[in-house]
């Protein structure tokens, strides 16, 4: 084979896939990224620019989690959804995106306890399904360092507010021009302190069996998919994971009655799932590769996240392991990712220390692109080679 040809080789990450309505050029998805630079929870001009630079024609972006009422925030200058002036903010950073040809998810969110008073309405506790305070560590930044408060059990009565809030955050997500939203149903905040039995101590009918558990995460999807439409839903979900003292004696259960109700909405658009905790095998980081069992049981599109690279997301693609693939550090770093994963060119590193900074703006706008001529330049040789 020729130098041409192989440079023509197309790997499985850059394979067209068709989830529901939209037609995706590729497998690489920007996974959601808090940003913290959302100034008075309204995202910025900023957030235009970082966004689209990620995007391409056919290409899936998930926003940062965002934040569905006054009482959804637990990280500094995080966005919103909640308020018009919020929605309008959005619209600039959706149409850029849509310029480019991207297809633009936002993940909607509600902390729960993961929260301080001072973060919170008129000082008031963080609302969650129990009144236990998060206890150890075992939290990524930026909270590693942070107190959390004590937070207040909600009423049973005042669960179909929270889920009003959501229902009206997807509202206006697709009122802001977003193609669709993914709940964010992982990683400890509320829905998991619902649905995990290490956080939920409920004796109501939100509490105790799996089911019961499950029932305000339930309730928040067919909210969602009654408000927008199943085909225009995902969710992300950590059956496994144990952030913010959210554990569930049986996660693989757990995953498998989610998945069922998932397939309960006909069309439900995709599952978004996190490994659990990369294994330290033989001194080296291993994906576990766990999620095999629930994309089986799932009918829609499944999308795998946590630890990958460019040749574990090919050969998870080439496996059928999963469809697509979520980058979150990676994509933070390399604007032009899937343009890089295509060449086999190299990646630029992160820089941790400013995942969530404020201000200045650093580390997020100004990851440099693939040098357009050293590149041009490389394939060039490369065909004079032949
Ligand atoms: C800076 C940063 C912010 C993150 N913010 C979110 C978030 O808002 N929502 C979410 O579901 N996951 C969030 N995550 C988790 C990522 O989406 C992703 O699952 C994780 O980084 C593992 O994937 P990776 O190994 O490709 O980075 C965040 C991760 C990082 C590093």
């Amino acid at each position: 084979m020729g130098h041409q040809e192989a440079a023509k080789e197309v790997i499985p990450l850059m394979t067209p896939y068709k989830m529901g309505q939209f037609h995706l050029s590729h497998r690489v998805v920007l996974a959601p990224l808090t940003r913290c630079r959302s100034y008075g929870n309204v995202p910025q001009p900023h957030a235009a620019v970082y966004y689209s630079q990620r995007a391409t024609r056919g290409g899936l972006l998930i926003t940062e989690a965002t934040g569905v009422s006054a009482t959804a925030q637990g990280y500094p200058e995080t966005p919103g959804i909640w308020t018009p002036e919020q929605v309008e903010a959005w619209k600039p950073i959706v149409d850029a995106v849509h310029r480019k040809g991207g297809i633009f998810f936002c993940q909607i969110w509600h902390v729960g306890r993961v929260s301080t008073n001072e973060l919170q309405p008129d000082g008031q506790a963080p609302i969650s399904s129990t009144d236990k305070q998060i206890s150890y560590g075992n939290v990524p930044q930026p909270h590693a360092a942070l107190y959390y408060s004590k937070p207040r059990r909600l009423g049973t009565e005042e669960i179909r507010g929270v889920v009003d809030d959501f229902r009206r955050a997807a509202r206006n997500a697709i009122e802001a021009g977003f193609d669709g939203v993914e709940i964010h149903g992982a990683h400890g905040y509320l829905l998991e302190q619902f649905m995990k039995d290490s956080a939920n101590d409920r004796a109501d009918e939100y509490g105790g069996s799996l089911e019961n558990r499950c029932r305000f995460a339930v309730e928040v999807i067919d909210a969602v998919v009654g408000e927008v439409g199943a085909h225009r839903v995902g969710i992300r979900l950590s059956p496994s994971a144990d952030y913010m003292d959210c554990v569930d004696s049986d996660p693989v259960a757990l995953g498998h009655y989610m998945v069922q109700q998932l397939n309960r909405h006909e069309g439900f658009l995709y599952c978004h799932m996190v490994e659990p905790r990369m294994a330290i095998v033989d001194g080296r980081r291993q994906i576990p590769h766990r999620l095999l069992p629930f994309r089986k049981a799932f009918n829609g599109t499944f999308i795998a996240a946590g630890g990958y690279d460019r040749e574990e997301g090919n050969k998870v693609v080439e496996e059928g392991y999963t469809d697509l693939v979520a980058y979150g550090r990676l994509f933070l770093a390399n604007p032009d990712l899937p343009r890089r994963f295509e060449l086999n060119a190299p990646l630029n590193k992160y820089d941790r220390s400013t995942f969530y900074t404020q201000d200045p703006v650093i580390g997020y706008t100004d990851y440099p692109f693939l040098d357009e001529d050293h590149n041009s330049s490389k394939l060039s040789t490369q065909k004079l080679n032949m």
